[in-house]
């Protein structure tokens, strides 16, 4: 029978095994699949674990600096590097969804390995990768649904970074990961985390991205979550986010007539991603977070809950 605890032993015997004095460099997202697959490599080669956690300008808000501190907490030998310009300036003037992602994908890879070539002999390149991602990436190379999204979590390896991969997650499906976890003692919150789009707020931006875009949607999606989790919803939704609409709206506010941006809030119930159902988030909750962003955000003064399902509507508009 599987246990956490067993898979703990067993993984971090085999890992040491298998690296032995070699440096590996693994990037870190936020997320709960690279955080678990980094605790389980620090445990076996400590500071033979160097992790990287690249800020791309597309996070939530606080984001980087909150979770870099919590790395540190762990013990993690992990630098920041905050490139969110250089992903910026790749991003300027593309609309199309696929270019965005291609874009930051390009940006990532250059960042990423301008920081590998820094670690003097790194040998090994770790990921988080768990089981539906390589089911997924198989189905990429073929299978009709193939191509509707880029996702660049998986083989995201230039041919020049001649390293081997390690990827200690990969028999595991999402809720084992966070067994794991939890059976290393690791932060419910972490562990607890939505899952997040590695191209981030750029796929919930629609259309082309500025500072601007960026900054406003960084506040709705504050206020959303944080909302979440003051009522006691956080945990009971699958995922959840707001969406930056390319569309201005007429308002009005005292005399004034406003014309500002439209967002949409989504939150899903799902187990996997691959069909995800919108979340009957209770009338009041819906009512008080539309009027906190539109009280404390500048720029939006139109609101609206998405109510679609996956299929045909997937979960990120983008
Ligand atoms: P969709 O929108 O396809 O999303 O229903 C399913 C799940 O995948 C996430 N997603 C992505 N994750 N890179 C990622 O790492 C991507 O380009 C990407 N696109 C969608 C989405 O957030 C949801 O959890």
């Amino acid at each position: 029978d599987w246990t956490p605890n067993a898979f703990v032993q067993e993984t971090v015997d085999d890992l040491k095994e298998k690296l032995g004095n070699d440096k590996v460099v693994l990037g870190l997202s936020g997320g709960v699949d690279s955080s678990v697959a980094a605790m389980l490599l620090h445990k076996a080669i400590g500071k033979n674990l160097y992790c990287i956690f690249v800020n791309n300008g597309l996070l939530r808000k606080n984001e980087f600096t909150d979770v870099l501190e919590q790395y540190k907490g762990m013990g993690l030998n992990v630098k920041g590097v905050d490139a969110s310009a250089r992903f910026l300036d790749a991003l300027a003037g593309k609309s199309d969804p696929e270019d965005k992602r291609k874009a930051i994908g390009r940006v990532f890879i250059e960042v990423f390995d301008d920081e590998a070539h820094r670690i003097e002999d790194v040998k090994w390149l770790a990921q988080g990768t768990i089981y539906p991602d390589v089911i997924e990436s198989v189905s990429a190379t073929g299978g009709p649904s193939a191509t509707i999204k880029s996702h660049h979590n998986v083989g995201g390896l230039p041919d020049f970074m001649k390293l081997k991969i390690v990827e200690p997650l990969k028999a595991l499906f999402k809720d084992e990961v966070r067994r794991v976890g939890a059976s290393m003692d690791m932060d419910k919150t972490l562990l607890g985390r939505h899952p997040f789009p590695g191209p981030g707020l750029a796929i919930r931006i629609l259309g082309d991205i500025t500072a601007e875009k960026v900054r406003i949607l960084q506040e709705v999606d504050a206020v959303f979550i944080n909302g979440l989790r003051d009522a006691g919803l956080y945990d009971k939704v699958w995922q959840a986010g707001a969406i930056l609409l390319p569309v201005n709206s007429v308002g009005v506010m005292g005399d004034e007539r406003t014309y500002e941006k439209c967002v949409a809030l989504r939150a899903v119930e799902s187990t996997d991603g691959m069909t995800a159902d919108w979340v009957n988030l209770p009338y009041e909750f819906l009512q008080k977070t539309s009027n906190d962003i539109i009280n404390k955000v500048k720029g939006v003064n139109r609101v609206v809950y998405d109510i679609s399902s996956k299929p045909p509507a997937t979960i990120e508009w983008e």
